[in-house]
């Protein structure tokens, strides 16, 4: 699909992949086969930002509010991030992509620290697309470290206080170097943020989809970025004090 004669493209898609546990179910089937479908259309969208030169993908992989699933959901939902990182690094490197995780990754095995630091390392000359993935990722999370870290500033007499400004915060978070997202997109019908970037979303276009995460195909993909080339951000200012600098 034309992306409808969009000129302006997001920089930063941050994507909230939900829906893989109702997608199969209503197939009759165990809800891990959801996630598995799901690595899919992460291939999808990786390449369909890929062919629109998309700077940055964050894609929601698994929240730091999810280890409250059922044990053996949480334990088979890591064995796919494992395989799935073994198993994409060689197209990731032929598409010139940077991978990087995000999140709390100390909560993890060994075994999958190593794994995700060997992508990394992997891919880490990819000039091209970057993307994130967020496992045990929450914002909440991401604000407290930032806190804690310019706490420990002062506290070591490196900071003042008055020096605190919203810059400084956003230095200490999870991607200081990474612009915020422009355009969230959330599959699957519902409506909520569930603790995905709360700082740097602030000025985020939002935008939410019926279609389950294994279905979210790359049509659904260019329709959610021309739905975005027809925004007008104004970051406060009113629609009149932006056309004009838009002209
Ligand atoms: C999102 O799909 C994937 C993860 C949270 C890991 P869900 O597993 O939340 O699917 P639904 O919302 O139950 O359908
Ligand atoms: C959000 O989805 C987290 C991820 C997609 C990784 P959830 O399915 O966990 O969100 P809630 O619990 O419905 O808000
Ligand atoms: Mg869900």
């Amino acid at each position: 699909m034309d992306v409808d004669g969009a000129t302006r493209l997001p920089r930063h898609i941050a994507i909230i992949m939900d829906g893989n546990g109702r997608w199969a179910q209503q197939r009759g089937l165990l809800r891990h086969s959801g996630h598995k479908a799901g690595v899919k259309t992460v291939r999808s969208s990786v390449e369909q930002s890929v062919k629109h030169g998309i700077a940055v993908l964050t894609l929601f992989a698994f929240s730091s509010e999810n280890w409250k699933r059922p044990q053996k959901e949480v334990s088979l939902l890591m064995d796919l991030f494992m395989v799935a990182l073994q198993r994409e690094v060689k197209r990731l490197k032929k598409n010139n992509v940077r991978l990087r995780v995000i999140g709390d990754r100390s909560a993890f095995s060994e075994k999958l620290q190593q794994r995700i630091a060997a992508a990394e390392a992997d891919t880490a000359e990819g000039s091209g697309l970057v993307l994130q993935i967020a496992a045990n990722y929450g914002g909440r999370w991401d604000i407290t470290q930032a806190v804690r870290s310019l706490a420990t500033k002062v506290k070591t007499g490196q900071l003042e206080p008055e020096a605190i400004d919203e810059s400084l915060i956003s230095s200490e978070l999870s991607f200081n170097d990474l612009p915020d997202p422009d355009l969230f997109i959330r599959t699957g019908g519902e409506q909520r943020i569930s603790n995905f970037m709360l700082w740097q979303s602030a000025y985020t276009e939002l935008y939410f989809t019926d279609a389950y995460w294994p279905d979210f195909d790359a049509d659904a993909f260019d329709r959610a970025i021309a739905f975005y080339s027809h925004r007008q951000r104004r970051f406060g200012m009113t629609a009149e004090q932006v056309g004009s600098v838009e002209k």
